[in-house]
């Protein structure tokens, strides 16, 4: 039986993940990464030269996340800049980390001089990246002719192999280069030995589109000039929020290194970020998977010695990122407990058959008949006709099912009901209405705490194991104890005000708001504001 194209169309696993739809996406080559933070990063007029220690430092990080190559800066910039080079380098050699070293120049021999001295210094070898402006704006702006051009990239890829370095030529620029140029340049460079070529986004010109058009444009130069071992780079910038993708998409196209910063620091708006670029490199399985543990320590390590402050929206390393995280982890460790503790207080059974249990449920002791595979949650709803605990996602994730047993909040969703036995279950069902109306109730009902109403019952049994533990909790201390208790609708925030409006019903500190049904129901408490001076005052 033949496939169709269209058979073809769908998503690529099990799990239904739309993620990559390209058949070119496949991973065929190992992409390799080239950390430019100490160089291109350094441009950035927002960030602070970081001292020698605190590069060594992040070198060390570099290598944590996997960095293949870093650039350890433009050594004939200054003589700070030879030593630090010279420095980095012998760190990299004696400490053995596996990471390779490049260092920038114009196309001019004293720059190529001025990293063959690092490379003396350091004891290892560094790859030479030139650079030189490729797009007729700079050509027009420096009154550069393309001969003058032609013979800078001779002079300083013969200078590289006279020191023994490799030479890689950068056509700064090369989104807004036209292939003639490119074509002459990449001539005399091949010529003249050059084992790499790096294509440069240099303003954030390019689409993906033209990303691809581009690498595939100067392979087939390296193919027709019988150069295929010459291997490619992306550099690309961040101005149009297209840095990633087209970073990506030359990875797709074939290049074997592309560039990236911590944090994406570097001119104007920025780099290609490591961080977001080595996680994604990993999940399209072009290079081994990073730990966001250590992505994460980079980006702290890189946010000190820049002085330059990590968005709390940052993808993978900002704060909400990071704090999702904890609340997920949190909720994998309070299920994989419950399952523990109900694989140890329930004996297997050798078949399918009914159990009595004894349960204290909302104060009042039951005795009841279930089998061993029923859950809290279903037996509370489908026996007890306990509706109002609710069923969400029942698979601990949501908390929707949340019930205090023993006074403590589980997922009854993914609890036995027999692992309850002789133990006391609250549900939502406890609280009570008026006229001695539970304080949490009504805090929900003055906050406008809940909307479509799904979590609120989870959300109340989370809270009043809370308050019974701090009857004055920090907003901090709510959020915490809530983190695992998701809402679609409100935003948190009223849920929040909600609880320490109980909190202070609790202790006297605010009146009660409902007494009995239909009496006065108060509007929901504004902030507390400073009265207005009376007239006497305010003369
Ligand atoms: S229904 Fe139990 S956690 Fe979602
Ligand atoms: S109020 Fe709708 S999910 Fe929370």
């Amino acid at each position: 039986m033949t496939t169709s194209a269209n058979e073809d169309i769908g998503p690529t696993s099990a799990m239904g993940s739309w993620r990559s739809m390209n058949p070119k996406a496949s991973p065929t080559t190992h992409t390799l990464v080239v950390d430019e933070s100490l160089r291109d990063g350094l441009q950035s007029p927002s960030v602070r030269n970081p001292h020698l220690d605190e590069k060594r430092e992040l070198i060390h990080a570099m290598g944590a996340i996997g960095v293949d190559v870093v650039s350890i800066g433009l050594p004939a910039a200054s003589t700070r800049a030879v030593d630090d080079a010279a420095a980095l380098l012998k760190e990299i050699s004696d400490a053995r980390l596996p990471i390779r070293a490049t260092a920038a120049a114009r196309t001019t021999e004293a720059d190529v001089a001025a990293i063959a001295e690092v490379s003396q210094r350091g004891g290892a070898s560094v790859e030479v990246y030139a650079f030189i402006g490729s797009s007729p704006i700079r050509h027009y702006t420096e009154a550069w002719s393309d001969d003058f051009l032609v013979q800078r990239v001779a002079a300083a890829a013969k200078a590289a192999e006279r020191a023994g370095l490799p030479f890689c030529l950068v056509t700064e620029d090369t989104t807004r280069a036209s292939p003639s140029v490119l074509s002459r340049l990449w001539a005399v460079a091949l010529d003249s030995g050059a084992s790499r070529l790096c294509l440069c986004d240099t303003v954030g010109h390019a689409e993906p589109s033209g990303v691809e058009a581009l690498v595939g444009f100067a392979r087939n130069y390296l193919d027709a000039h019988g150069a295929q071992s010459v291997e490619l780079d992306w550099h690309g910038h961040e101005d149009r929020g297209l840095a990633l993708a087209n970073a990506l998409t030359a990875a797709n196209a074939g290049v074997e290194r592309i560039h990236g910063t911590a944090l994406g620091v570097g001119e104007r708006v920025g780099n290609v970020a490591m961080e977001p670029l080595l996680y994604n490199l990993g999940l399209a399985g072009r290079r081994p998977r990073t730990s966001l543990s250590a992505l994460r320590h980079y980006s702290d390590l890189a946010a000190r010695s820049f002085a330059f402050p990590i968005s709390t929206f940052a993808p993978l390393v900002g704060e909400r990122s990071r704090s999702l995280d904890e609340a997920r982890t949190a909720r994998c460790a309070l299920a994989q407990q419950q399952k523990t503790e109900a694989r140890a207080t329930v004996e297997p059974p050798l078949e399918e058959g009914w159990m009595p249990i004894r349960l204290r449920l909302n104060g009042d002791n039951i005795e009841h008949m279930t089998r061993p595979s029923r859950t809290l949650l279903e037996m509370l709803r489908y026996d007890l006709d306990l509706v109002g605990t609710r069923q969400g996602c029942d698979k601990g994730d949501c908390g929707a099912c949340t019930v205090l047993i023993d006074g403590e909040p589980h997922l009854s969703c993914i609890t036995l009901a027999a692992s309850c036995d002789e133990r006391s279950i609250t549900t939502v069902e406890s609280l009570k209405g008026p006229p001695d109306l539970d304080p949490l109730l009504d805090a929900f009902d003055r906050c406008a705490a809940g909307q479509c109403g799904f979590c609120t019952p989870g959300m109340l049994m989370t809270a009043t194991a809370l308050l019974r533990k701090h009857p004055r909790p920090s907003r901090d201390t709510i959020k915490r104890a809530l983190s695992g208790n998701l809402c679609r609708c409100t935003g948190y925030g009223a849920i929040f005000d909600a609880i320490d409006l109980a909190a202070k019903i609790r202790a006297g500190e605010e009146p009660p708001g409902v007494g009995l049904p239909g009496e006065h129901v108060p509007p929901p408490l504004a902030p507390q504001q400073e009265k207005a001076p009376t007239k006497e005052k305010a003369r």
